[in-house]
């Protein structure tokens, strides 16, 4: 019996690991103990909920504005307490959030190793995403295991050194939960939801929080999309709006009362992905979403500069815009106005995954461990 702990904070990090956490649960090899920093609190709890999950550990550390440092200095000390209680054989953290960081270094101080799922997603570029993409490397530094979802993220790997028996290349969970998530009949209840008529409206699905997109860029990205309202009379936008004050300030100041521009309350996973099934293209400067979008055949429009996830623009489903007023308009107008582009980028594609993720990152770790004769069988991507 072996025990894993498996550390989150924040509501990307909880959606991609709750289908692996079920899986852990389910194994009588495999003790699973969950503890949650909640760096974000609302938007964790919304996905513990979903996925009927109950920490073990809740460390509570959000604070209204907190800086990188608050949250480093909060989480630090409060894993430190759970690891010399729990003392796991292995801890487990998720992507490139300061969670995820901060788990991964308290782990190495108390030398108890380390797997990192969704391993080796590289822009190469030290400040973008900031401080995700050092996150990511140096959680990648301090692990033992890497559960990498794509071949090419383990290529990333392999060139910075890490030996290929520490690599399993697994696809990315975010598709587990994506493909138990999705419903052709889902049923919103939801008032904005369902006065929407998506056969009539062109919906676009807009999202942005990104650190380094505060700000002008954001300022530029939302006057964009009012332009793209006032131009086209049959698009809504749906913009379920990050927490985060600082998001929310600009669009307050950019946006605000705009007929058939809907600000609303972040969704739950449930709602969010059936709305994405049924809306016509997605805005986004979201990891995650970069990922479930192409899956449901939805051209993503990425308001970034640089992307740690080439797969899907390599399958001609995601066009990385920036976040220029005019680049916006430009590829959005493309998108609307064009339907044979449209079509082309509508075609799905899942090159990050086929829902079978959690199962081989389990038999992974029962593999390393000994527990099991033969290794999971690759994602071929
Ligand atoms: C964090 C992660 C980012 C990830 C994103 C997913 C870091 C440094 N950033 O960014 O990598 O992509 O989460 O959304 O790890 N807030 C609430 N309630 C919530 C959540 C947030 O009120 O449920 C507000 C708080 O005022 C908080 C602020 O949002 O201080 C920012 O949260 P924080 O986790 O610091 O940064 P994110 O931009 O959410
Ligand atoms: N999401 C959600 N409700 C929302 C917006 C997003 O459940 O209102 C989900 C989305 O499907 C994806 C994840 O949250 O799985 C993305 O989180 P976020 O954009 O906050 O972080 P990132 O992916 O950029 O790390």
């Amino acid at each position: 019996m072996i025990k894993v702990l498996s550390v989150f904070g924040t509501r990307p990090e909880a959606i991609k690991m709750a289908p692996l956490v079920k899986e852990l649960e389910k194994n009588e090899n495999i003790q699973s103990r969950v503890a949650v920093t909640a760096q974000h609190r609302e938007m964790l709890d919304q996905v513990l909920d979903l996925f009927d999950i109950v920490p073990d550990y809740d460390l509570d550390i959000m604070m209204q504005g907190q800086t990188l440092f608050d949250i480093t200095c909060r989480a630090l000390a409060g894993l430190k307490e759970v690891f010399e209680i729990e003392k796991p054989n292995l801890i487990l953290v998720h992507g490139d959030t300061t969670t995820t960081f901060v788990a991964a270094l308290a782990a190495y101080y108390l030398q108890i190793p380390v797997g990192h799922v969704e391993a080796g997603l590289r822009t190469g570029e030290k400040y973008s995403p900031f401080p995700e993409e050092m996150n990511r490397h140096l959680t990648g530094t301090l692990s033992d295991l890497h559960f990498a979802p794509t071949p090419l993220s383990r290529e990333n790997l392999q060139k910075e050194g890490v030996p290929q028996k520490n690599i399993y290349v697994t696809g990315n969970t975010v598709i587990d939960a994506l493909l138990a998530t999705v419903r052709q009949e889902y049923i919103f209840n939801d008032p904005v939801l369902d006065s929407i008529d998506f056969q009539r409206s062109r919906v676009l699905l807009v999202t942005t929080h990104r650190r380094e997109n505060l700000g002008d860029p954001m300022r530029e990205i939302y006057q964009a999309l009012k332009e793209i309202v006032e131009e086209y009379p049959d698009v809504e936008i749906i913009f379920p709006m990050h927490k985060n004050p600082a998001v929310r300030n600009v669009v307050d100041e950019v946006i605000g009362d705009m007929p058939r521009f809907h600000l609303i309350e972040p969704l739950d996973y449930a709602p969010f992905v059936n709305l994405m099934q049924k809306c016509f293209i997605v805005l986004t400067d979201s990891g995650g979403m970069q990922e479930e979008a192409p899956s449901l055949g939805k051209p993503v429009l990425v308001l970034r500069n640089t992307t740690e996830r080439p797969e899907a623009m390599e399958a001609g489903t995601v066009v990385l815009v920036g976040t220029g007023r005019e680049d916006v308009l430009r590829e959005t107008k493309r998108l609307l106005d064009d339907t044979g582009h449209y079509r082309q980028m509508s075609e799905a594609a899942n090159p990050y995954g086929d829902g079978s993720a959690s199962a081989r990152i389990a038999q992974g770790i029962l593999y390393h461990y000994g527990l099991k004769k033969t290794p999971p069988e690759k994602f071929k991507g």
